[in-house]
């Protein structure tokens, strides 16, 4: 993309381990122990990544690929591409430009973005650093329901005023996980910055009022039955509740173990996904994220009935060290990735990857 990322190192970034690499180096311990660490002994951490890369290709040859097009079909609009990048908190900890650098780059490369309802730039700044014309990908806006309806609905609004296209609702976080590395690198004391999204009233004092206004379905239904965009569930893992989510029209499901950050031993994505597919049956857009680090990772999850994938650290990790310029690198890196392994593999358009590129020996 023709910009010098990194004068002092001796090869640019090849690729997303080469700016986890870069990242690592230069932001403090409590920040890298924030964004790497996952819950209890991060074996679903680990697993996310590893189990993407152990699912073999089975490519055919001598097809026709030119023309080789990467749009893919989503709450009823074409997307330039199959990839999102994830809700994560506080940007400012990687860039003072934050959010807006992530949006700038996210929007030049047609790569859709989910807003945190933790973000530390203001919804309505993120919205107007993407360019609204229609090579943009998706621009959809993560919340958490802390109990409050009033305020959640609030929100909702503020975002359809501001032009995003749809609101995802996070489901599998109702407390922290158990995160042994933030608590050895002392995490909690880093500034927790500007919280532009948060309600005014104080935050619970005890896990007991934490649990006590933790979401159900009712909520969801109400969310569902009020909200003025397209509602969809993150962190949907098990089959029965996407059917649930289906019952009250849900429009959407991100298969997520909110990359290993929750609930420990829990099994990779890649596992999860298939079951929701065939609960769902192609009634609503299924998303899945968590260990996608690979271009070929994308594909694999593309064949596994997924309609896009989200990315989550690597993006700060480009963020930290070259701002909106690493953003955009890195998701080049990555759409470029997905490109080849089409190729490679026989297929011009999304829409027809499917499981008989995975092997099944
Ligand atoms: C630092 C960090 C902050 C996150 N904050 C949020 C958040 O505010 N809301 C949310 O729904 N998920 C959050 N997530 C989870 C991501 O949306 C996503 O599910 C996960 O990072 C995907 O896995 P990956 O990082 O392996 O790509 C966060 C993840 C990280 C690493």
């Amino acid at each position: 993309m023709g910009v010098h990322l990194m004068p002092d190192t001796a090869h640019p970034p090849v690729n997303l381990a080469d700016h986890e690499a870069l990242a690592s180096a230069c932001v403090p311990p409590a920040v890298w122990a924030y964004w790497s660490g996952g819950a209890g002994d991060e074996r679903t951490l680990c697993h996310n990544a590893e189990a993407w890369q152990g699912l073999a290709l089975h490519p055919r040859v001598l097809r026709p690929i030119g023309g080789l097009g990467m749009e893919t079909q989503m709450l009823h609009r074409t997307c330039p591409s199959p990839l999102l990048v994830a809700p994560m908190a506080r940007h400012g900890l990687a860039h003072p430009d934050a959010e807006h650098a992530t949006a700038l780059a996210a929007s030049a490369l047609g790569v859709g973005l989910v807003l945190s309802m933790q973000s530390h730039t203001p919804l309505e700044d993120v919205a107007r650093a993407m360019d609204p014309g229609p090579t943009r990908g998706p621009l959809w806006f993560q919340l958490y329901h802390l109990g409050d309806r009033a305020w959640t609905l609030e929100l909702a609004h503020r975002a359809q005023a501001a032009g995003y296209e749809a609101l995802v609702l996070t489901v599998d976080a109702p407390l922290q996980g158990v995160r042994d590395r933030e608590r050895r690198a002392n995490v909690a004391s880093l500034p927790q910055g500007p919280q532009p999204h948060w309600p005014p009233s104080p935050p619970p004092g005890s896990t007991d009022q934490l649990l006590a206004q933790a979401p159900t379905w009712d909520d969801v239904h109400w969310l569902r039955q009020h909200s003025p965009l397209p509602l969809l569930l993150k962190g949907i893992t098990h089959p029965d509740d996407a059917a649930l989510a289906l019952d009250l029209g849900i429009d959407g499901l991100i298969v997520s173990n909110h990359g290993g950050r929750v609930l420990d031993t829990m099994p990779p994505t890649v596992q999860l996904l298939p079951a929701v597919v065939a609960a769902v049956q192609g009634r609503c857009p299924v998303l899945v994220d968590g260990g996608i680090r690979r271009g070929t990772d994308v594909f694999k999850a593309l064949a596994l009935g997924a309609d896009a994938v989200l990315l989550g650290r690597p993006v700060l990790w480009g963020l930290a060290h070259a701002g909106a310029h690493g953003v955009a690198h890195v998701l080049r890196l990555l759409l470029d990735e997905l490109w080849a392994t089409m190729a490679l593999c026989g297929v011009a358009r999304t829409g027809d990857i499917g499981p008989e590129y995975l092997s099944r020996s």
